[in-house]
């Protein structure tokens, strides 16, 4: 019947579901036991301490890293399995944007940003031009395809990186810090762009960030991880009043008595 298609009887697919993801390495635990799934078209902020594991997620979910035990799904394809061969029809459909934007400096910024094309789609040359032009007008960085990395600043360098990633219509979108070292200014147009690509290309996307009001400006929904796993998981109002107190202290930036005591030993 009709009325079983109504989206609020129907939960949201999901696009990425970790299942019992364990990993350690040597002796230390990263991820212990992280169950949960990434919802299609939504923006999930992934919140956590430094050191804590967040980008060991990212990495698992484009196969730079493999579970010791627990499975990944893209859909209904179990990935982490799968060798750089199998692998390559997923990765095409994801765009990341690492932390440490990792342009090529030695090509032009119009290279880097055709980069993805050339190795993986079978655009013409001038269909090349054209949608690297396009991305980089997208992310307000136009006319800029014979600059060198080297010339820019963090922010711009940030933002071609992210014309990059969104170079073969991804469907989704890991966005691994991408306001960290920027000014309030420069993170807030990122936080912009994060929206609009949502919107325009309507992209589903993993943002990793410590950065508070960008989270709670591009989130749907938050979750954070903690100790190898995921301590909360809801709304910004859900997490603004969660009763875990790791979770408030977080979310307010204030150090406990245990940070402050190591200070103390400096
Ligand atoms: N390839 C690796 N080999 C050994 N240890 C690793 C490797 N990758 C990550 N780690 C360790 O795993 C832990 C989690 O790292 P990860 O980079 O995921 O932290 P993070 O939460 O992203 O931190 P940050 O917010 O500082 O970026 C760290 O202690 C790190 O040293
Ligand atoms: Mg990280």
């Amino acid at each position: 019947m009709a009325e079983n298609l109504n989206a609020t009887s129907t939960p949201a697919p999901a696009l990425i579901r970790f299942k019992d993801v364990h990993k350690r390495f040597g002796p230390q635990v990263v991820l212990n036991g992280v169950t949960m799934a990434f919802t299609e078209g939504q923006t999930t902020v992934v919140l956590g301490p430094s050191g804590t594991g967040k980008s060991v997620l990212l990495k698992h979910i484009v196969g730079l890293l493999q579970p010791d035990v627990g499975g990944v799904f893209y859909r209904d394809t179990r990935i982490d399995h799968l060798n750089d061969r199998g692998m390559e029809p997923i990765r095409k459909k994801i765009g990341f944007l690492f932390q440490l934007s990792a342009l090529f400096d030695s090509m032009t910024v119009g290279d880097n940003v055709a980069f993805p094309l050339r190795e993986h789609s079978k655009l013409s040359k001038t269909d090349i031009r054209d949608r690297v032009a396009e991305r980089l007008a997208m992310v307000g960085m136009e006319n800029s395809e014979k600059k060198m990395p080297g010339e820019l600043s963090g922010g711009q360098r940030k933002r071609v990186a992210l014309a990059r990633a969104i170079a073969l219509n991804p469907e989704l979108v890991l966005y691994d810090e991408p306001t960290t070292g920027l000014d309030p200014i420069r993170s807030d147009v990122i936080n912009e762009l994060i929206l609009k690509l949502h919107e325009e290309l309507k992209v589903s996307a993993i943002v990793v960030t410590h950065d508070m009001t960008s989270a709670f400006k591009v989130g749907d929904r938050l979750v954070m991880l903690m100790g190898g796993s995921i301590i909360a998981d809801g709304t910004a109002d859900e997490l603004r009043s969660h009763s875990d107190p790791r979770v408030q202290r977080f979310i307010a930036g204030r150090a406990d008595e245990e940070d402050l005591r190591a200070l103390h030993r400096i």
